[in-house]
């Protein structure tokens, strides 16, 4: 069978995990790269195993060359929608960093593009492909909780790199559109019905607009960083209801330092209509306990299979699973749709930060 042939836009912190993952996939072949930063360009090439890519500064060179089937795209933010519509315009396949965008209009235009173009669109959103929480969707499947109603997720951490974009509500979209997309997906997954309305607060505790805020973070290549302009919260408690009535909740920090040295790290749980409880922490363990059976199950996952390198669970297999997409068709796991389901979310509680009230989903429409 012929290698899928493909190419790296955008070799950064989550880039080049792309590259040196699908370089380890057989049926793949890294092509080219595209990216200006030089550091960022070596740092991947120097830990690539198989092939010797091509590399370009300015991906426009590679929207007619015919040795690409698919792309990888993980650029800032606000670039999304330039590049990914470039390349699904150009006929190629995308595999698109989440969030899908970080604005609405962005993420309808790029949706629309796949589809114009019938081309694939798959969206970062690696939870998905996570043996931890497929697991946990499993075992809803099997009945352990009965309906969930009540959904939470502790995420107490260390800021985001020290890299300018992020820190930029105008290219992240926001601390709650960058990082939490993630997290609102997963409610909605395990959920298993539509968002109808969030209420959020949140603010600038520790890192503030205008003030000289030394950035570090405890897993990026990055040097600390002074960054003056932040125009995104470092904090925030977001709440949302469900048509079904179930209702979740994220509780967000972002200013620990060094880092969360608790050792609980992120906590997703869960609270069944039977009065069980399932909670998975740490990306690792699902403890399971209480409901009709009074049952107490504690789950050691294996989270070594699906990723590579001590990357995130999930981040192997979702690359495999793209690339079985290609070949086979299908919609992705991880579809534009549940990506702008996410966003909705994400950008509702931006906004509701904003404006301190209620925000309906049904005020955002296509
Ligand atoms: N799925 C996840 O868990 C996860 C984790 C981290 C980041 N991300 C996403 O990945 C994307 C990138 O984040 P990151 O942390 O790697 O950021 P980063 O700043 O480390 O990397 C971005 C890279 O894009 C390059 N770039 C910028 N403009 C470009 C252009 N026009 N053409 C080619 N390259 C360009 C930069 O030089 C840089 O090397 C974002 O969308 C982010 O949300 C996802």
């Amino acid at each position: 069978m012929n290698k899928l042939r493909m190419a790296f836009i955008g070799v950064g912190d989550m880039g080049s995990h792309h590259c040196i993952g699908f370089d380890l996939i057989p049926e793949c072949k890294v092509n080219y790269i595209c990216d200006m930063n030089q550091a960022n360009v070596e740092r991947t090439l120097a830990e690539l195993k198989n092939d010797n890519p091509v590399i370009v500064s300015d991906y426009k060179e590679l929207l007619n060359k015919e040795d690409i089937d698919a792309v990888v795209i993980s650029v800032p933010n606000y670039l999304h929608r330039e590049v990914a519509v470039a390349f699904l315009e150009a006929g190629k396949h995308v595999f698109l960093e989440k969030p899908v965008a970080h604005s609405l209009e962005d993420c309808d235009a790029i949706i629309e593009a796949a589809e114009k173009n019938e081309r694939l669109l798959q969206i970062g959103l690696v939870y998905r492909y996570s043996n931890v929480y497929r697991r946990m969707a499993e075992e809803l499947q099997r009945n352990r909780l009965g309906e969930v109603k009540l959904m939470w997720c502790k995420e107490f951490r260390d800021p985001f790199p020290p890299t300018d974009w992020f820190y930029d509500k105008k290219k992240s979209g926001g601390t709650l559109v960058e990082k939490d997309c993630h997290h609102f997906d997963i409610f909605n997954w395990m959920i298993g019905s539509r968002p109808t309305r969030v209420f959020a607060s949140g603010g600038q505790h520790v890192m503030k607009q205008g003030q000289q805020n030394r950035i570090t973070n405890s897993y990026s290549h990055y040097p600390a960083k002074v960054i003056e302009d932040v125009s995104i919260v470092d904090h925030a408690w977001v709440t949302i209801d469900y048509e079904n009535g179930s209702k979740a909740n994220l509780g967000l920090c972002m200013y620990l330092k060094p880092r969360n040295l608790m050792g609980d790290g992120l906590e997703i749980g869960l609270i069944g209509e039977n009065g069980g409880q399932m909670v998975a922490r740490n990306d690792k363990t699902i403890d399971i306990v209480g409901g009709v059976d009074f049952t107490r199950d504690h789950l050691d996952i294996d989270v070594t299979s699906d990723s590579i390198m001590g990357g995130h669970t999930g981040g192997q297999t979702q690359r495999m699973a793209f690339v079985k997409s290609v070949r086979e068709g299908g919609d992705p796991f991880a579809s534009a749709y549940v990506g702008r389901e996410a966003l909705l979310i994400a950008l509702a509680a931006e906004k509701s930060i904003m404006e301190e009230r209620y925000v309906y989903l049904n005020e955002f429409t296509r």
